[in-house]
C-alpha cells in the first residue's frame, strides 16, 4: 500500500476485511500504526536505509523491507543520496534493529535469495519476476514489454514526487527524460499524493495507462534485472524454480542463521 489516495479509508477497509498484514511503501505514515494496532494487524515498512528502518522499528513496525537500488518503480534515494545495493543495506540494518529484515530489489533467482538470507535477511520480497506471470493482472502488453526488454532499455526517470524511478524506455519515458511529458491538467488532478507532487506529469495516469496496456503513453516500472526474463510462466512454475535453485545451493552449504 502506498500513500496515494484516501489512505486511512483504504487501510480501515482492508483491516475490516481481515487482512493478515500491511506492507507500506512510499514513505511511512505514523497513523498507520494506530489503526493497525486497533485491528491487531502487523505492519511492515519499506525502507532504503538502516536509519529509516530504525525509525520504523521505534514507531512500531513488526518487520522492515529493505529495498535497494535495483528495485522497480520508485527508489528511496532522493537527490544527494547515492544509490545503494540491497545487500549492503541489509548487512547494516541487521546490525541496527531487532525486528526481522526482508530483502527487496533486483532479486532474480534462488542464488540471490540465499545470498540475502546469508546476509541476515529473514525473507525476500520480489516484484519484477512476478509481473511476468500468467496470474499478474497487468495487461499482456505490459508483460510483453518486460520479456522483450534489453539491458540498455532500462532507464532512471525523475518522478513528480521527487524520487528517481526505474522503468523500461518507451516513448513516455523518453518524454520524461527530455522534459516534454504532458503536464498535469489541474482540472483533472485528484491530488492523489498531495503537495509532494510537482505535477511535472501525472504519475497516477502514467502508471494506470501502462498497466492497462497503453505502453506508449504509460510508464512501465520494472526492476534492474527485467531484461533477464525470457518468458511468462505460472506463479507455481516460478516458485518451483526459485525453490529448486535455493535448495540446490543449501544442499551443498546449509544456512546458518
Ligand atoms: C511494476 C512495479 C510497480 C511497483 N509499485 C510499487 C508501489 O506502488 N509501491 C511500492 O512500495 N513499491 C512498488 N514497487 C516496488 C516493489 O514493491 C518491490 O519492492 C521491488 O520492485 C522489488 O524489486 P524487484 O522488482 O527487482 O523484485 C513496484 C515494482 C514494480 C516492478
Amino acid at each position: 500500500m502506498g500513500v496515494i489516495g484516501p489512505f486511512q479509508k483504504l487501510l480501515q477497509a482492508a483491516m475490516e476485511e481481515g487482512i493478515d498484514l500491511v506492507i507500506q511503501g512510499a514513505g511511512s505514515r505514523s497513523d498507520i500504526f494506530e489503526i493497525a494496532k486497533k485491528y491487531n494487524v502487523p505492519v511492515f515498512i519499506i525502507a532504503s536505509s538502516a536509519k529509516v528502518a530504525k525509525k520504523a522499528e521505534d514507531a512500531g513496525a513488526s518487520a522492515v523491507v529493505i529495498e535497494g537500488c535495483d528495485a522497480g518503480g520508485h527508489l528511496g534515494f532522493p537527490e544527494g543520496h547515492p544509490f545503494r545495493k540491497t545487500i549492503d543495506i541489509i548487512k547494516e540494518t541487521v546490525q541496527t534493529i531487532k525486528i526481522p529484515v526482508i530483502a527487496a530489489g533486483g532479486i532474480f533467482d534462488g542464488k540471490d535469495i540465499i545470498q540475502m538470507l546469508r546476509a541476515g535477511a529473514k525473507g525476500v520480497q520480489m516484484a519484477t519476476r512476478f509481473v511476468a506471470t500468467n496470474e499478474c493482472d497487468a495487461d499482456d502488453k505490459f508483460k510483453q514489454a518486460y520479456i522483450s526488454s534489453k539491458e540498455e532499455d532500462i532507464v532512471i526517470i525523475k518522478s513528480p514526487v521527487g524520487l528517481p524511478g526505474r522503468a523500461i524506455k518507451n516513448s513516455f519515458a523518453e518524454k520524461i527524460l527530455n522534459g516534454t511529458a504532458p503536464k498535469v491538467n489541474i482540472s483533472e488532478c485528484e491530488g492523489c499524493i498531495g503537495p509532494v507532487c510537482n505535477k511535472a506529469y501525472c504519475i497516477l495516469k502514467a502508471l494506470e495507462n501502462a498497466r492497462n496496456g497503453d505502453t506508449e503513453n504509460g510508464l512501465i516500472f520494472a526492476g534492474a534485472n527485467v531484461f533477464r526474463i525470457k518468458e511468462i510462466v505460472s506463479v507455481k512454475k516460478l516458485i518451483d524454480e526459485l525453490t529448486a535453485q535455493a535448495n540446490q545451493i543449501l544442499a551443498k552449504e546449509p544456512l546458518i542463521q
